[in-house]
């Protein structure tokens, strides 16, 4: 389970105190946990308790500004690998099986791309009656997956079906959620992010602005899709995605030989801004100042995305990137045939767009026969988006 993350929504009944200590089951193995605290579940705990076991902040209003400008409800609803409610109320169900989204909880539940499970909690004669029965028909009937309840003495003093499961039960019944095939479970993905540094001499090199943060989105979301996923990256300052092979390189050339080391893969996927030219030769010593600057002669690397794309052991599926700052859909349809890759995914990357090294990207997705433009997204939600379009075309579903 490690490195996964859950979105619990906890909704109003007596069982949310067990929530908090399925939080700490779920923390204690290594799975983030964020949470949605409904209005009626705040009346059982507070949203202190939550937060401090979960280290993360709780979201608990649609309409929050402050929530919104930290995650919008939809990326809350997309970036975990799993929804869990606990305690699902007889109300949460009746609103997720009925389409409502009239608060943070049912929008997210409507939202989500992501596996549901909940864990009923509730009255035994409000989980015996025939709009529950119907409600729950519903929801398996869309893929929702259930544990519990559980027979016993209830908090109101009955006794019968619908005591919500006990933590680790549902730490079980998340496990085995997670474990289930994905859209890409099956198939290998390698992915190429960050920069390359060509050295000059020991203490210097040549190198460029990039991030790696779109191509660590784009491998992130590979992996949460199922993918065995190997991230060639150059040197950058982010974390490592979960449950993501991490091969770290410097020079294009070592960036090649690690793409070439993980072949055969089903989809390549080449975000790294790979230097196109690197020194000539290699200094053994630093370069000393003298009178006169010393000349630069440059030499081309490879280019490992041309080089998978001819290769013998070309991928299913090889993806280019093209950072251009003009003409960027005619460029980069020009660049998908001479480096023979499959896709592009071309963004502007000229003065003043914030994209080198911002949290967003605008970009066209041009393969043989289309150019797509996507709305300017969060590069995790392009990473998504693109992981969605992968598993498309390597399931034979679309071109
Ligand atoms: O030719 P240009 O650098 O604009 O092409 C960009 C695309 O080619 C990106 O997908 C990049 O990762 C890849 N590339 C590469 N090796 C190079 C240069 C670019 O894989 N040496």
């Amino acid at each position: 389970m490690r490195g996964h993350s859950v979105l619990l929504i906890i909704g109003g009944g007596i069982a949310a105190y067990k929530s908090l200590e399925l939080i700490r089951r779920l923390k204690e193995r290594g799975v983030s946990v964020r949470a949605v605290l409904t209005r009626a579940g705040g009346e059982f705990i507070t949203p202190l308790s939550v937060a401090a076991l979960s280290g993360e902040q709780v979201f608990q209003d649609l309409f929050s500004l402050t929530d919104e400008a930290q995650m919008g409800h939809i990326e809350l609803s997309r970036s975990a690998d799993l929804v869990v409610v606990a305690p699902a109320t007889a109300d949460l169900m009746a609103k997720l099986a009925n389409g409502h989204a009239n608060d943070l909880a049912s929008t997210a539940l409507l939202a989500t791309d992501k596996r549901v499970l909940m864990a009923p909690a509730m009255n035994v004669r409000m989980w015996n009656h025939p709009a529950t029965r119907r409600n729950l028909a519903t929801l398996k009937g869309d893929g929702v997956i259930f544990v519990g309840p559980g027979d016993g003495e209830m908090a109101c003093g009955e006794f019968g079906p619908g005591r919500m499961a006990e933590p680790l039960e549902i730490v079980a019944a998340i496990d085995a959620a997670l474990a289930l095939p994905g859209p890409l479970s099956g198939l290998k993905a390698l992915v190429t992010a960050g920069p390359t540094q060509e050295p000059l001499d020991p203490v210097r090199f040549l190198a460029n602005r990039s991030s790696g943060k779109q191509g660590y989105a784009i491998a992130d979301a590979l992996a949460r899709a199922g993918a065995e996923t190997v991230l060639v990256s150059g040197p950058v300052a982010i974390a490592p995605p979960p449950r993501v092979k991490l091969l770290r390189v410097e020079t294009a050339r070592e960036m090649l030989a690690a793409c070439e080391s993980v072949l055969p893969v089903d989809v390549a996927v080449c975000a790294a801004a790979v230097a196109d030219w690197r020194p000539e030769s290699l200094a053994d010593n630093k370069i000393k100042k003298g009178e006169n600057a010393p000349a630069l002669t440059l030499i081309a690397n490879p280019d490992i995305l041309a080089t998978l794309s001819h290769g013998a052991r070309r991928p299913a599926l090889v993806v280019g990137f093209a950072a251009e700052t003009e003409n960027v859909i005619a460029f980069a349809q020009e660049k998908r045939l001479r480096k023979g890759c499959d896709w592009i995914v071309a963004n502007d990357v000229g003065p003043g767009t914030g994209i080198m090294g911002g949290e967003t990207n605008t970009v066209h997705l041009i393969t043989a026969n289309a150019t797509e433009s996507w709305p300017q997204l969060d590069k995790s939600e392009v990473g998504v988006r693109l992981a969605a379009r992968i598993a498309d075309a390597l399931r034979g579903n679309a071109a």
